[in-house]
């Protein structure tokens, strides 16, 4: 029986296929399913998965105790992972993961097969969502619960065809126009009237969302949408027991400044303004050239500071500061992104000084380790009965979300403890609370 709070949970097996649903087959997905294809073939080495590469110190440091996270939570093997995707595009994983050009086509090649196999399933899109991209694959629909309906058919034959025992979905789709929760997300009995009479705040993430979240599949928003993150589907995930995570994989710029912004307010110094710039010239670099678009990802790349500096509690240090955030449009770069930061802190009798952090960094190959490792953990969660918002996982976020009324957690390395914390307690191991006074008194 699960009983989170005693921390005796009995976690089913990860036995089986894992089947993994993308909306999205673009520069973000195709890095991820290469990625997880070559390292299965011992072509590449999935660097920057905590899930892969990551350890666990159990108990006291005297007693030598750290296994490797995927064994001592018992992890789906990548041998075990079947992808599954959509698309406004009808091309396969093979072609589009050579039109990006993140990963070399000497790594491409020896995956042709299996990458041709993920060929896309006709997307639910609405340009008033995304007003950039416009693509002849997508569904039609009488209502958006007809939309709805096609997508849990979509995944029930995905199910079928593919064998697969369970099903994680990771949305790695275009950023939507910013939308506020209203009427329609207020309760699961509201939206789904609203799917049925089209309402115009329904965007077509939620459609994915409701649709997974109906048919028990977990759902990790990989952008900043509201998608999942309203009140309606947290009923619905709690209604059915299915775990939900976002939003916006925190992986360059917001990574740094989740280092940064908890030092300086580790060491009392001051912060005056915080200015980030990007350059960015993949297609979510088109796609956040529009205003719309953009909003939905700087209120998730602002909110990172506010909540780190708490300029409520120290206005002297935090309570002027500047944030300005801008992302740019700059094809010739590709998804080698380019972020500078300038930060301007000051010290002892107010003494200004200034940092700069110029990331000359790529996109998708910070992303795919992170939603690889969503996908595994998502999939724990769901055999360890843990359901609704999954807050141990906001290490991966921008903007995790909280239940009501909670300030999430931004600070990397409390992210990190309370995830690492959370495998403990549902492992009945003793949580790490780094006081180490024993060591020193009798
Ligand atoms: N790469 C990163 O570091 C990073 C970090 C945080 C968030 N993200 C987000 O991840 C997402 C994917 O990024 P990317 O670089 O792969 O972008 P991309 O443009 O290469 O791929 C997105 C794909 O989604 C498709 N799409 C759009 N709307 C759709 C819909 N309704 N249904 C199905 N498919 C749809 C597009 O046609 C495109 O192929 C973006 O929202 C981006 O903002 C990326």
């Amino acid at each position: 029986m699960t009983n989170l709070e005693s921390g005796n949970v009995d976690i089913k097996p990860a036995d089986g296929k894992l089947g993994v649903l993308i909306p999205g087959l673009g520069a973000v997905s195709t890095t991820f399913i290469a990625g997880v294809e070559a390292v299965k073939r011992g072509l590449g080495r999935p660097i920057g998965s905590l899930t892969q590469l990551g350890t666990i110190r159990l108990g006291k440091r005297t007693e030598n105790r750290s296994p490797a996270i995927k064994d001592f939570v018992s992890l789906s093997n990548l041998d075990d992972l079947v992808f599954g995707a959509w698309d406004i595009h009808g091309q396969d994983a093979y072609q589009v993961a050579r039109d990006a050009r993140v990963l070399e086509e000497s790594l491409l090649v020896p995956l042709e097969e299996s990458l041709r196999a993920v060929q896309p399933m006709k997307a639910v899109f609405d340009r008033e969502f995304v007003h950039n991209l416009k693509g002849p694959h997508v569904k039609q629909g009488a209502t958006k619960m007809d939309l709805a309906r096609q997508l849990m058919d979509d995944i029930a034959s995905f199910k079928d065809r593919n064998k697969v025992d369970r099903m994680v979905m990771v949305w790695c789709a275009s950023t939507e126009a910013f939308l506020e929760p209203g009427a329609a997300h207020a309760s699961l009995s509201a939206f789904e009237a609203a799917l049925e009479r089209n309402d115009p705040t329904i965007a077509p993430s939620m459609i994915y969302a409701y649709a997974a979240l109906k048919s028990g599949v977990p759902f990790a928003n990989g952008a900043p949408n509201l998608t999942v993150d309203t009140l309606a589907m947290q009923e619905l995930a709690k209604q059915n027991h299915v775990p939900t995570a976002g939003k916006d994989f925190k992986t360059g710029q917001t990574l740094l400044k989740t280092v940064l912004a908890p030092a300086f307010k580790a060491r009392m110094l001051g912060v005056q303004g915080w200015f980030s710039t990007n350059i960015l010239g993949n297609m979510d670099g088109m796609v956040l050239d529009d205003p719309d678009s953009f909003k939905t990802k700087e209120k998730s790349k602002l909110s990172v500071l506010d909540v780190v500096l708490q300029p409520d509690v120290y206005p002297e240090l935090y309570g002027d500061l500047m944030h300005k955030v801008r992302i740019n449009y700059y094809p010739p770069r590709g998804d080698n992104k380019e972020s500078w930061d300038n930060i301007d802190i000051f010290g002892w009798m107010g003494y200004p000084m200034q940092i700069k952090v110029n990331f000359l960094c790529r996109d998708s190959i910070l992303a795919a380790p992170v939603a690889l490792d969503l996908v595994l953990f998502m999939d724990l969660a769901q055999r360890a009965g843990m359901y609704g918002i999954q807050e141990w996982l906001s290490f991966y976020w921008k903007s995790p979300m909280t239940a009501p009324g909670l300030k999430p957690e931004h600070d990397l390395f409390i992210q990190l403890a309370k995830l690492k914390n959370t495998l403990r307690h549902i492992k009945g191991e003793s949580l790490i609370t780094h006081l180490g006074l024993d060591y020193y008194q009798e």
